[in-house]
């Protein structure tokens, strides 16, 4: 008997804009393009896994080559390029020089207009480079294998903490700078690193924020949780100046500048590490309340990464490149710190909001330093075509590509970003891929593939993807349902396992469509990457969102359990559930459901802040959520589980369908009311208070704790666990 067909993984997967016709590739990029046509990588031929990969290893220079292409001993740990060994720094930098000493790898632009860029050559951010990493290893002990948590905001010395670490074996731990106390110490404890590096303030929504207050507050909690940060590095925003009003903690925190000054000039040599040794680690949200530790390695994702950047981004030597993200998500990792070095272009780097509070100014910037390649998410282009719907203008800057990541962009975002900020000139690359992936997995290549709007495209050349039903088959091109992507060839850019558990690996990204866990067959281990598809006849996938409990906000991945946990520490609060609030701006905002006991305090609205600051202080203000509702109780099964479906419909507006199995469908009616009644406020106007991309691809100004958070009357001054502006 046929199987029935299964419903979409998701009621919200049915939220689904037609079907777009395709835009041809610009004819003109194909002139230099590194890939002109696909018949350019025809050697990338699935059938011929994993073979055609080994070419890829030739982007990299290595120390002593690899023996082994695909070693396939412990499955789902695959290694790439076993037996080989090479230095990320050395790879990064050095082997431009000394042809490309003098070429500016950074531009960094401060957040005020007033103030002067600086900017770095790769000659000079390699001395940087090496002075850190004399400090790190002489005055504080790093070595190979030692982890290094980086608390850093957008500054030129945040690549430069992480090539220092690269440099010397050490794995480097970036927590995004708009992370909470509670977040850094939570990855400080998981990853075992003992030295913290951070900043005493940076700008952002046009305030400066104190930032070593928050290592403070991280120091303690770590030592409450057993752990044992050694030290603390603070690194100043003015090189001459500590402008924090917190104070250094005499034998802890040490001030980055003099030591620096006594190591300059210092020559140190890089530390080879094996292909597959553990480069950096990147948490990341999943179903569970504990944040995941992504170990990505040395040359399968180095390899990806330089790959990814020729075929997806274009990227050439000396090349203008802009990738609006925040280095502390795994967007500016990949391509604006490992992937564009390796590439050797000239990169800008911005602190705080570029488009706040000018929504001209990005286009500005770009044409001012003349920016080939864009790259940023939806989010900010939603911002950027609300506040200033005329883009560019004719003055264009001389865009070829323009890059989104992030968040699946709707068709008329991408058409506004194809014909107003690009001209039609340009290519747009919607490029789907995860912390977890390391670098683009689907994406159209610029020059030689058709581009279809709201759609993320094929896979890149020698992958097979495919979008599967509830049985695990897959869904022929072209049909009207939805299912789950799977990646069913691995790549090399794959992170090599979640650090300290190995089984939490195999279950959450192999266990769902793996039949025979003895099998040591590629085939029989799929990568579900948790989020629902859809395929069209031409093979290419559109991403509907996550089909676990991450909520997507402004391309901030944000686990569900992670806000509710939160929420629970309230003492008055018995339960809570979040749901995604659709948004016009943010894609997804948080919705916060609470059911009181014992203690609420009378005001609702002094109660809804108080959740939304447990919130913000346990996570950081992307979390913040949009709206609270305070509710007599929740919807529930007859085993009493919390039965979020239902209260994402209501929120959502949508029918929550048959409710009658529930343990108590009369409280549906009263949840109707109490939604309609509290209808999420709309997104404040522009400036500070627009919500910005995020992991994604640009900053958030909301993030900043300056302003952000659709509720602001809802939060008190300072203290929500952000940095307290200072001025
Ligand atoms: C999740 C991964 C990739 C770097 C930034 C986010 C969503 C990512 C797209 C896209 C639709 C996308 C997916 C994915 N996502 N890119 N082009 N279209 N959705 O990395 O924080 O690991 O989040 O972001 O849901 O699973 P991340």
């Amino acid at each position: 008997m046929p199987p029935s067909p299964p419903p979409p993984p998701s009621p919200d997967l049915a939220a689904l804009w037609p079907e777009e016709g395709l835009v041809p590739p610009p004819r003109r990029l194909a002139e230099r393009a590194h890939v002109p046509d696909r018949a350019a990588l025809a050697a990338f031929r699935a059938e011929d896994f994993p073979r055609p990969f080994a070419a890829l290893a030739d982007l990299l220079v290595w120390t002593t080559p690899w023996r082994t292409l695909f070693d396939d001993t412990r499955p789902p740990f695959w290694r790439w390029y076993e037996g080989g060994t090479l230095n990320a720094c050395t790879n990064a930098l050095d082997r431009h020089l000394p042809a490309a000493r003098d070429r500016i790898a950074y531009h960094w632009i401060p957040e005020a207009e007033s103030e002067s860029p600086r900017s770095l050559t790769y000659g000079e951010l390699l001395e940087r480079v090496e002075t850190l990493a004399a400090v790190l290893r002489d005055d504080f002990g790093i070595g190979p294998g030692d982890r290094v948590t980086i608390h850093l905001p957008m500054s030129l010395d945040l690549p430069v903490a992480m090539l220092a670490c690269a440099r010397l074996g050490a794995i480097h731990s970036v927590v995004f700078s708009g992370f909470s106390a509670r977040a850094c110490a939570e990855r400080i404890l998981d990853s075992g690193s003992r030295l913290l590096l951070t900043a005493d303030v940076y700008r952002r929504g046009g305030a400066v924020l104190d930032h070593k207050a928050k290592a403070d507050a991280t120091h303690a909690l770590v030592t409450e949780g057993g752990g044992r940060l050694e030290a603390v590095l603070v690194f100043t925003r003015d090189p001459d100046r500590y402008a924090s009003p917190t104070p250094l903690h005499p034998g802890r925190d040490r001030l980055a500048a003099p030591l620096l000054a006594h190591r300059r000039g210092a020559r140190i040599p890089p530390v080879p590490r094996a292909s597959n040794d553990g480069l950096f680690l990147m948490y990341s949200s999943g179903t569970t309340g504990k944040p995941k530790g992504c170990l990505h390695g040395h040359g399968g994702y180095l390899a990806w990464v330089a790959a990814t950047c020729r075929w997806v981004l274009d990227l050439h030597p000396g090349d203008v490149y802009w990738c609006m993200a925040d280095i502390g998500w795994i967007t500016g990792h990949s391509y604006i710190v490992y992937g564009p070095l390796l590439s050797g272009v000239t990169s800008l780097l911005t602190e705080g909001v570029p488009y706040d509070p000018d929504p001209g100014r990005p286009w500005c910037l770009a044409r001012r330093y003349g920016v080939r390649v864009f790259h940023t998410s939806p989010t900010a282009l939603r911002a950027l075509r609300r506040l200033a719907p005329e883009g560019p203008g004719a003055d264009r800057p001389p865009f070829d590509i323009l890059v989104t990541v992030g968040e699946p962009i709707e068709p008329h975002v991408w058409r506004w970003y194809h014909e107003t900020v690009g001209g039609g000139r340009a290519a747009v690359v919607d490029t789907w891929w995860q912390t977890e992936t390391g670098g683009h997995i689907l994406a159209t290549l610029p020059a030689a593939d058709p581009m279809r709007p709201g759609s993320a495209g094929p896979p890149l050349p020698g992958l097979e993807v495919a979008v599967l039903d509830e049985e695990g088959h897959p869904l022929p091109p072209g049909a009207e349902r939805a299912g789950t992507l799977v990646v069913r060839t691995p790549w090399p850019g794959l992170m090599l396992g979640l650090w300290g558990d190995d089984e939490r690996y195999v279950r959450t990204y192999f266990g769902r469509f793996n039949r025979d866990p003895r099998s040591r067959d590629w085939r029989d281990w799929p990568y579900c990457p948790s989020d629902g598809a859809r395929i069209d006849a031409r093979g290419y996938v559109r991403i509907l969102g996550r089909i676990d409990d991450v909520i997507n906000s402004s391309g901030h991945r944000l686990g569900s359990k992670e806000i509710e946990s939160a929420a629970l520490e309230v003492p008055w609060v018995a339960e809570a559930a979040v749901v995604p609030i659709p948004d016009e701006l943010r894609g997804q905002a948080v919705g916060l459901f609470v059911a009181p006991g014992p203690g609420v305090p009378d005001d609702p609205t002094a109660a809804r802040a108080e959740v939304a600051r447990a919130v913000v202080e346990r996570i950081g203000p992307i979390a913040r959520p949009h709206q609270v509702w305070i509710v007599p109780d929740m919807p529930k099964t007859r085993s009493g589980k919390i039965m979020r479906r239902v209260l994402a419909a209501l929120v959502a507006g949508r029918d929550p369908g048959d409710v009658a199995t529930l343990a108590n469908p009369e409280v549906v009616v009263a949840l109707a009311g109490i939604v309609a009644a509290e209808k999420p406020a709309p997104p404040r106007e522009p400036g500070a208070q627009t919500p910005g991309p995020g992991g994604g691809g640009g900053p958030t100004p909301g993030d900043g704790g300056a302003g952000g958070g659709a509720r602001g009357g809802e939060r008190a001054a300072g203290g929500d666990g952000e940095g307290q502006a200072i001025s």
